[in-house]
């Protein structure tokens, strides 16, 4: 009995200190979003978007433009098989829902319900999960607050409401968090972020010249926030122990698309379809501008445009769309509900062990009869820019 309460005494005041430690070397929120998702022994890491589910209530829930014959049969229930489907064929490392995953304004009278419907095939799997929100989501019973303090409750999540130090930052919106996944164990980068994640709430609406429809921009709270981390984690990856030369490759999830995606039209520019003009916010904020700055970010992924799947280039930045996922939001007839999937592929060292990031590749899973795997492509490769610094030195 004594000794126990020793131990646990000593226990304690290892446990205060460490944590002192954490404090005065970082700020919580480094700490907090640690630990928790690590690179494969083969060195990848695979992540699965899925954007814009609209679930409602189930088996009840019309399925929109669908063929007039799969009217019948065609529920919530599709979205819920596709999701399946997809994570028993590409075995994701972690899945990105990445807003409008239920649908409120339609029948949802209970969003909670509605949610573990949703992502029930995610908890079922036993593959950590998060979810940032849609413009949509809050139409029902629950708040942006209250949804996303329901979903970091449920099994398997990753989410956060917001991340500790929101307060710092007065952080605008609920879901705005950050995801360090470090290198696979025994290389030396295993206590390090080498692929950093940044989620944010998109907002909804804004009434801005007094027009309720215009939609939200990420604003200069969750950028300031934004910028804080990032420059933090590669103060991190640069200090000792391995100290790294550049910074660690990050991706940015963020439902409504930053105006940038507009830019895209001409299918020489893009690979994948523009279908319908991007219904970004009436404002440019400034955080693409922001992303270049830091020069980490390699891709942001969007969902809103169901029907827009497309993956642009701008400064070194690539725009994504997901493509809807949903059936019970609107679609294209004879065009396939489809998901995003990104994998990380890390560099061999001269040592044979796993070093930074070294490849990022994206494609898409569709929901047709073959389940289709359609536009692999290459999204960044460290290698790649090497060449062009030194082709450019050349001349
Ligand atoms: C929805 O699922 C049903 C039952 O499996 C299937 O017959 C139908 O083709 C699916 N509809 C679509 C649009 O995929
Ligand atoms: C960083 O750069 C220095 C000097 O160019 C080099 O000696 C070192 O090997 C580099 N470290 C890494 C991890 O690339
Ligand atoms: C794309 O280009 C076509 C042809 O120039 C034009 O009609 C269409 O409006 C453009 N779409 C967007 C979203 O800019
Ligand atoms: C599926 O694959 C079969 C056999 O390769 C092909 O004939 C068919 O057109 C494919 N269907 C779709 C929707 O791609």
């Amino acid at each position: 009995m004594e000794e126990t309460r020793r131990t646990l005494g000593l226990f304690s005041v290892l446990c205060v200190s460490l944590i002192c430690i954490n404090l005065s070397f970082s700020p919580v929120y480094a700490f907090y979003g640690r630990r928790q998702l690590r690179f494969n022994p083969d060195g990848r890491f695979k992540i699965l978007q899925v954007s814009d589910m609209h679930y409602g209530n189930g088996k009840e829930s019309q399925c929109a433009d669908v063929s007039p014959a799969e009217l019948s049969y065609c529920s919530d229930l599709n979205t819920t098989a596709f999701l399946q489907r997809t994570i028993a064929s590409e075995k994701p490392d972690l899945i990105v829902f990445s807003g409008d995953n239920v649908y409120g304004i339609c029948e949802t009278k209970d969003a909670a319900k509605t949610m573990n419907m949703a992502f029930a095939p995610a908890i079922e799997s036993g593959i950590p999960w998060v979810a940032i929100l849609g413009n949509h989501d809050q139409e029902s019973d629950m708040t942006r607050e209250t949804l996303m303090k329901y979903i970091v409750t449920l099994p398997n999540t990753l989410s956060q409401v917001n991340p500790l130090d929101a307060w710092r930052y007065q952080i605008d919106g609920f879901g705005n968090y950050n995801l360090q996944i470090e290198g696979p164990f025994g290389s030396p980068l295993f206590l390090k972020s080498v692929l950093n994640l940044y989620l944010l709430d998109g907002g909804d609406y804004t009434k801005l010249d007094g027009f309720v429809y215009n939609y939200d921009w990420v604003k200069t709270s969750q950028q300031n926030w934004y910028e804080h981390t990032s420059k933090w984690l590669e103060f991190e990856y640069k200090r000792w122990p391995f100290p790294q030369n550049s910074t660690a490759a990050g991706l940015v999830y963020l439902h409504i698309p930053v105006p940038e995606f507009s830019l895209f039209n001409k299918s020489t520019e893009m690979t994948g379809v523009r279908q319908e003009k991007t219904c970004s916010p009436p404002i440019n904020s400034g955080f693409f501008t922001k992303l270049v700055e830091r020069g980490e970010v390699k891709g942001v992924f969007s969902g809103h445009d169901h029907i827009n799947d497309f993956c642009g280039e701008l400064h070194g930045i690539n725009l994504c769309y997901a493509g809807g996922a949903g059936y019970h939001g609107y679609g294209k007839v004879g065009w396939a509900r489809r998901a995003r999937i990104v994998e990380a592929q890390l560099e061999k060292t001269i040592y044979g062990r796993w070093g930074a990031v070294d490849t990022i590749k994206t494609w898409k899973r569709l929901d047709d009869e073959n389940h289709s795997l359609i536009d692999t492509q290459l999204l960044w490769s460290k290698n790649t820019i090497a060449l062009v610094l030194y082709h450019n030195i050349d001349h």
